[in-house]
């Protein structure tokens, strides 16, 4: 019997019948872009929603990513991390700014404080670190270096959506966090994202960015960019938002069972329960130990079975031909993020999966680590 691929994740969609007065009222007003009222109302929402005072919505993360480095008005090195998506170094390029890669901690698989200290330099600007798979990096640490070597410190939260520590949102460190809206995160408006900051004027320098710099209708005060989101995707953001704690109720769901059906699971190993206080079970990664080539054999067997797992983060950001050059690339200098990169898998997580999805997802792992360990003997 063949079954329907189960995808790493699929985007949350409503019933289109509760989009359609959405879309009614934005046909009649004819605004469909530039602050429109839906992204007004998104904007407010949101920022109560997520427990922050600012938030601007931009058109994509990455767009968000470079408005908030280009508003802190940096110029020169950024230690950052290889063990992301790619879009956070070339972010980096985007705005001019040099990336200087530090290791990974070998639980959270964010930036290591020491690591990050060891890579500051005189020219050193910033810090960006990732809350990879929406887990907390350590803010205290990256705080008091931030502090004591006057660095900006951006995160970017692409993964964090609704995660909080013991102290609240996720959100609040740093100078800016940064939020990812894609069609494949907790929280999606198809393509969109924001930047989280501390206050009105910081909030006022991201709007005027995001559209072209202008001010009012013929005076231009800054080099800005197009990067607004529009009224639809707006529109569809405030919907998902009577949906989304239902689908991260799931996805936790999702999380137990693969947990349940995966302990004592030999040669894998499951992420360590998150230390947040509220997770937003984004990401499912599961580590195969044994090397690449057993990792790569896993996965080749989860997908021939329809089951298409990602190695999130294979290759590194490092070895990418446009950074692999970098001082800061070299294998022996970041030997955890290439561990990592060697052994990951993420399975699939979404809220349309089924507990006997999950019994099927760990079914296929047990046979495919059986006959690696099979064929190893031989
Ligand atoms: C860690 C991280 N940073 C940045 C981005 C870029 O966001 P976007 O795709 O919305 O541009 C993504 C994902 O897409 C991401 O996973």
């Amino acid at each position: 019997m063949s079954r329907a691929p189960l995808y790493v994740t699929r985007p949350l969609l409503p019933p289109l019948e509760e989009f359609r007065p959405w879309l009614e009222s934005i046909w009649q007003s004819g605004q469909v872009t530039n602050g429109g009222p839906y992204h007004d109302e998104l904007e407010r929402t949101l920022a109560a929603h997520l427990g922050v005072e600012h938030l601007s919505l931009f058109a994509n993360g990455t767009l968000a990513l470079m408005t908030a480095l280009k508003a802190l008005g940096l110029g020169g090195e950024v230690v950052t991390t290889p063990y992301s998506f790619v879009a956070t170094t070339h972010a980096l390029g985007w705005c001019g700014l040099t990336p200087v890669f530090a290791d990974i901690d070998p639980v959270t698989l964010n930036l290591r404080p020491d690591a990050v200290e060891a890579a500051i330099t005189p020219a050193t600007r910033a810090i960006l670190p990732v809350h990879v798979y929406g887990v907390p990096c350590d803010t205290a640490a990256l705080r008091q270096i931030a502090a004591r070597h006057r660095l900006a410190l951006v995160y970017d939260a692409a993964h964090a959506f609704g995660v909080a520590d013991a102290g609240g949102s996720l959100l609040r460190h740093g100078d800016l966090s940064v939020l990812s809206f894609h069609a494949t995160k907790v929280f999606h408006t198809f393509e969109g994202g924001a930047v989280v900051c501390h206050d009105a004027a910081m909030k006022r320098e991201l709007d005027l960015l995001k559209n072209f710099g202008f001010v009012d209708e013929t005076t231009v005060v800054r080099t800005g960019i197009n990067a607004k989101m529009d009224e639809l995707r707006a529109a569809f953001g405030l919907l998902q938002l009577r949906h989304v704690d239902a689908a991260i109720e799931a996805r936790r769901q999702i999380d137990a069972h693969y947990r349940a059906h995966l302990a004592g699971l030999s040669g894998l190993r499951c992420p360590q329960q998150p230390a947040a206080a509220r997770s937003n079970h984004g990401y499912f990664p599961v580590f195969i130990d044994g090397g690449r080539a057993l990792r790569d054999a896993v996965a080749a067997h989860l997908r021939e079975h329809d089951v298409m797992a990602r190695r999130y983060f294979h290759p590194l950001i490092s070895d990418f031909p446009m950074y692999a050059a970098l001082p800061s690339a070299a294998p022996a200098r970041l030997p955890v993020a290439r561990q990592a990169a060697d052994s990951v898998l993420c399975l699939p997580i979404h809220p349309q999966m089924s507990a006997d999805d999950c019994t099927r997802v760990a079914a296929l792992l047990a046979e495919a680590l059986g006959r690696q360990r099979r064929d190893a003997r031989i």
